[in-house]
């Protein structure tokens, strides 16, 4: 006879305190990762092939005792491969293997994570503020998370935006035949961050023109900087602008929101103001996050991936007026219809994009 074993308070006891072990070695892994893309180690792996703790301590200016330690980690992580056999610790060569290279070095793989590593060390970044926001019900400044976290959204954001924007907006009958049209047609892009998806647009739609709007200085400034290598000055606009304003500043064919809706204090002002600034025909796009209809615990992966930015950035980002929204990352479609309708729009429609981590929203006046 098989004996099922109980899960009893014990062994429940036993397996809670392995998760969390576990998870702090994760934890500590994902801050590896961002040590190491910060410091370009990754990178100098990547484009000057294996090395000693010396050789990568000299192509990334950093000291060599920290590179020895860091590099032998990431090959007890399995994250670099190593030769262990008959040499001294500095003499060890250590390799990024060509599979590995998607994850860490090539910025428009889908595949490439370092940023979410950065994004999920920088959200800790003002923890101080944070607690004290927790305790008076205030917020906590976007601009306080620094301008590593900003222009890491930017870099995980990118590679889909490079790849899928196209497919995306191609897809939407109506739109797709706007942005082909003449005379060319006006997009804002709101909470375009670092205008990643701004420029994506930009580059599938050859005679639109995007103006690329955000409340975040320090996004703004490096969107202009990404404007400007991709030589797309001429068509990409960006401007510090708070999207909650009553006038978003033009006439539009098209406003898209890519997760933003859900950090913005004021969410149902900004999607009245986008209301207000449509063309005839126009229209408001969202993509926003694919969590579950309702509230349910346990929860899945996407509901546990996405309440804990929220409950470290997003709600907090979001909680700086007195009369904030208070959405959180966790912005259900009901909660999306809900502002649609406060904000006098007549139709939601929930597209049949396909996306791992977004909804897509079709708002209509
Ligand atoms: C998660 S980031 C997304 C950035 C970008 N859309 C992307 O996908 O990479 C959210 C952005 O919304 C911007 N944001 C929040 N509230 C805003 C407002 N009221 N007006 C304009 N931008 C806002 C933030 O500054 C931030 O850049």
């Amino acid at each position: 006879m098989t004996e099922i074993a109980e899960a009893t308070p014990a062994n429940v006891t036993d397996a809670l305190a392995e998760r969390l072990f576990k998870a702090t070695i994760d934890t500590l892994e994902i801050a590896s990762v961002h040590v190491g893309g910060q410091l370009g180690f990754y990178r100098a792996l990547a484009d000057g092939g294996d090395a000693t703790p010396g050789e990568l301590a000299g192509r990334t200016g950093t000291a060599e005792r920290y590179a020895r330690e860091w590099l032998e980690q990431q090959a007890v992580a399995g994250f670099l491969t190593v030769d262990v056999d008959n040499a001294a610790a500095n003499e060890r060569r250590y390799r990024l293997p060509a599979a590995h290279r998607a994850v860490f070095v090539d910025e428009e793989d889908l595949s490439y994570l370092t940023p979410l590593a950065t994004l999920a060390i920088g959200v800790l970044s003002p923890m101080e503020a944070l607690l004290q926001a927790y305790r008076t019900g205030g917020g906590v400044p976007y601009e306080d998370y620094g301008s590593d976290l900003s222009a890491a959204i930017g870099a995980i954001n990118r590679p889909q935006f490079f790849h899928l924007v196209a497919g995306w907006l191609a897809s939407i009958p109506g739109v797709d035949a706007r942005l082909r049209a003449t005379p060319p047609a006006l997009v804002a892009d709101v909470g375009c961050g670092t205008a990643q998806s701004s420029i994506a647009i930009t580059r599938a739609y050859p005679d639109v023109i995007v103006d690329a709007i955000d409340v975040d200085a320090a996004s703004i400034e490096t969107a202009h900087a990404n404007v400007a290598a991709a030589g797309l000055a001429d068509r990409v606009r960006p401007a510090v602008r708070d999207a909650s304003e009553p006038n978003l500043g033009g006439r539009y064919d098209l406003v898209t929101i890519f997760e933003a809706l859900h950090d913005m204090n004021q969410p149902i002002e900004a999607l009245r103001a986008a209301r207000a600034s449509l063309a005839d025909g126009g229209s408001v796009l969202i993509a926003d996050e694919r969590v579950a209809e309702q509230f349910t615990a346990p929860g899945d992966e996407i509901e546990r991936f996405n309440y804990g930015w929220s409950i470290l950035h997003c709600l907090p980002v979001g909680m700086l007026d007195k009369d904030s929204a208070g959405t959180g990352t966790v912005i259900r479609p009901s909660t999306v219809r809900a502002y649609a309708a406060e904000a006098g729009f007549g139709r939601v429609e929930v597209l049949p994009i396909e996306h791992d981590f977004w909804r897509f929203y079709r708002l209509s006046p």
